[in-house]
């Protein structure tokens, strides 16, 4: 597989990922809306995930010479970054 063809891919994957974990945790809110400890230690779990998905792609758009793909990656990444600090904080304060 090209590089370019496997950050297409990637990328293509990391898209469904996001929508399934969307869907997911939509429908575990309204599963289990008092187990607020539980989703955000799963949401932490995605963020991960996502980051380390986001992560590989950068590194796979810089290899394919995608460089303001790569840049936006990293903008991406940054993003997701923050978002899992932040459920850190707040699972630190539980
Ligand atoms: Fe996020």
């Amino acid at each position: 597989m090209s590089e370019k063809k496997a950050l297409i891919t990637g990328l293509n994957e990391d898209l469904a990922n996001e929508l399934g974990a969307s869907i997911l945790y939509l429908y575990q809110q309204h599963k289990s809306p008092k187990d607020v400890k539980g989703m955000l230690k799963y949401d932490l779990k995605l963020e991960r995930e996502a980051i380390e998905g986001y992560r590989q792609r950068a590194m796979q758009a810089e290899e394919a010479g995608e460089i303001g793909l790569k840049i936006k990656l990293e903008e991406i990444l940054v993003e997701e970054t923050g978002h899992a600090e932040q459920i850190e904080r707040i699972l630190k304060g539980m």
